[in-house]
């Protein structure tokens, strides 16, 4: 049986987010630039969203930059801005015959405005779509967007429209910039890499998490295939008992 048989359609991760890491080591183990790297993960990206889309995930966030990448040497970060625009304009008409909506996750306005400008136009375009939501985080780190969320509930408490017993959980989560976007499901991560990185810290409580060897470049549909069965064969608790579990399951 294919692997993509062996995937049980009734337990699909809703929201699969990726850490894309291992270009410039692709690159380097085969002798090109880094940049090459990143143009070769363009292809993975384009591969991984189109197997999202057909296994009906909804939500798929990539870590397409993060706000530490700022310092990476110049010339990389124009490289990497550049590719951005380029794949997201050449991809526009692809989004919309799929269905598929581009959202974007960070200080977007800390880009160059070529890539802003590109970048918010495709997100204006494909705004109506349902299929897939492709969010793209950029100049995104976690802590920049807890430190966003804790600015904006100080402003509203400052201007009197909520008092700060009303900052609870769930107010602090739905004052997030990803607000709109449910916590992940599952986390990928490439290239043999265990670290989070400064992604999603606050949504990633109760994500199960898959590390797997491959360099982002190399990643293709079969590699999400076995992160999707291995998530599928795990048992979330939620910090719940097995027992209380398998009540809540035969009970529905
Ligand atoms: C990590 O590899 C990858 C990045 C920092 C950028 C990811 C960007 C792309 C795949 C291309 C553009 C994306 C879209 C959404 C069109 P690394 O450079 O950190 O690799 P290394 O750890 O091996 O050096």
């Amino acid at each position: 049986m294919s692997l993509r048989n062996k995937i049980n359609n009734k337990k699909m991760p809703v929201h699969v987010a990726i850490i894309m890491d291992g270009n410039g080591r692709w690159a380097k183990k085969k002798g090109f630039a880094r940049v090459k790297g990143h143009e070769k993960g363009v292809d993975a990206v384009r591969e991984t969203v189109e197997a999202a889309a057909e296994l009906g995930i909804r939500y798929l966030t990539l870590y397409a930059f993060s706000t530490e990448n700022w310092k990476r040497p110049k010339y990389e970060i124009e490289a990497l801005m550049n590719l951005l625009v380029e794949s997201v304009n050449k991809e526009r008409k692809t989004f919309m015959e799929n269905n598929i909506r581009l959202l974007g996750l960070g200080d977007l306005k800390s880009l160059p405005e070529k890539s802003y400008n590109g970048l918010n136009s495709a997100i204006q375009e494909t705004s109506g779509n349902t299929g897939l939501q492709l969010v793209l985080a950029l100049s995104y780190s976690s802590r920049w967007e807890i430190v966003e969320t804790a600015r904006r509930l100080a402003e509203k408490v400052r201007s009197g429209e909520m008092e700060s017993m009303q900052i609870t959980e769930k107010t602090f989560r739905d004052t997030l910039p990803s607000a709109s976007i449910p916590d992940p499901d599952l986390l990928i991560r490439t290239s043999g890499e265990y670290r989070i990185s400064n992604f999603l810290l606050w949504q990633l409580a109760y994500t199960e998490l898959y590390f797997t060897p491959v360099l982002w470049p190399e990643f293709n549909r079969e590699d999400l295939y076995k992160a999707i069965l291995d998530f599928q064969g795990r048992e979330r608790r939620f910090g719940m008992t097995s027992e209380q579990i398998q009540q809540q399951k035969s009970a529905s």
